[in-house]
């Protein structure tokens, strides 16, 4: 048995610990061979591939990023995409792909297998967007660096009386700005899911400030204004039709100090987030999901996806994962909005 295993979409901490879990269960206790196919969709489509075996991905375990690479290569889009990448697949042998992606590249995961084409999925974004799983891994590493950059944001906004905005990733939903502002203590956190009133935000800041602290204001690259639109400094979109977010951290600062007078600047964590080694939950999470997806091939599992439900590792049908995005429920958001202002 021969199983290909790509990597797609923005990179994430822990992509490596699911590839060194697929790689080892499945060459020790199954005797598989494994293809590792290069930069996403683009492996599969164009038949670049790289050695992957049990000495390719020993030390990998702590380390960011993927040895795959990664793109957001888009084959459906490609004219004749579905029946190039069956070909390749044919070509090379490979009997079964693991695709490790999030909303993106499942979704293509999900096209595939319904073409017939045997993939399982493994869940994977910073985002922790995807439907039916608790958590992706990667959430994790990026609430915890975020976290750590409001911790110290607190202290210089302190010294200076100033007002500073964190700017947070996550797409169309909230969930790394709601939990690295609940656990940094941010005065004001802001979120795609329930559009913000800039007066009721300045109320806030100025509330803070006369209780002689410096507010913090953690702001979800997707949060929107109430009767406004998205804030973005760039308009391009990838081969998935999405438009490159950012720009609404620097926007409210200067929006902030034009109607308070008080100092505000922007600080936007970008790619910091992703980068570098996964937590320990992080690297647990995506070891039990390469281990469960090496499993499901070996079950002949085809169009499921690996996902966490409480503590246990599921198989869910491809479809469910990818069909909606998972948003933070109102109920959420205002546990956390007791501590604003
Ligand atoms: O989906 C993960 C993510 O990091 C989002 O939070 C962010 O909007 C996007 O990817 C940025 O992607 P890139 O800069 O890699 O195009």
């Amino acid at each position: 048995m021969r199983v290909g295993v790509l990597t797609g979409g923005g990179d994430c901490p822990g992509l490596n610990a699911v590839i060194r879990a697929v790689v080892r269960k499945g060459a020790k206790e199954y005797g598989y061979e494994f293809v590792g196919f290069r930069d996403g969709w683009k492996g599969p489509l164009e038949g670049i591939t790289m050695p992957l075996d049990v000495s390719a991905v020993r030390g990998i375990l702590p380390r960011g990023g993927t040895i795959l690479g990664s793109s957001r290569t888009n084959p459906i889009k490609v004219e004749g995409g579905v029946e190039r990448i069956e070909r390749n697949l044919a070509d090379l042998g490979v009997d079964a792909l693991v695709a490790i992606g999030g909303e993106d590249t499942l979704g293509v995961a999900t096209k595939l297998a319904e073409h017939g084409l045997p993939v399982i999925g493994v869940p994977k974004t910073i985002d922790n967007d995807l439907n039916a799983t608790d958590y992706t891994f990667g959430f994790d590493t990026a609430v915890t660096i975020a976290t750590e950059a409001i911790d110290r944001l607190h202290t210089t906004a302190e010294s200076h009386h100033r007002v500073l905005v964190i700017e947070v990733m996550g797409r169309h939903a909230g969930w790394i700005a709601l939990h690295s502002g609940m656990a940094g203590g941010a005065n004001v956190i802001l979120i795609p899911e329930v559009p913000f009133d800039l007066d009721q935000v300045c109320g806030w800041v100025e509330q803070r400030f006369q209780q002689q602290y410096a507010p913090i204001i953690c702001v979800a690259e997707g949060a929107l204004p109430k009767d406004g639109d998205l804030i973005t400094k760039d308009t391009t979109v990838d081969a998935f039709g999405h438009v490159k977010l950012s720009g609404i951290g620097d926007w409210l600062a200067g929006a902030i100090e034009q109607r308070t007078g008080k100092e505000s600047r922007a600080a936007v964590l970008g790619h910091i987030q992703r980068g570098g080694t996964p937590t320990a939950f992080d690297r647990v999470l995506a070891t039990r999901f390469g281990l469960n997806a090496i499993d499901a091939v070996k079950d002949g599992d085809s169009g499921k996806m690996v996902a966490l439900r409480g503590t246990d590792i599921v198989r869910v049908p491809l479809s469910e994962a990818t069909g909606e995005l998972k948003t933070v429920p109102l109920a959420r958001y205002e546990e956390a909005a007791a501590f604003f202002g």
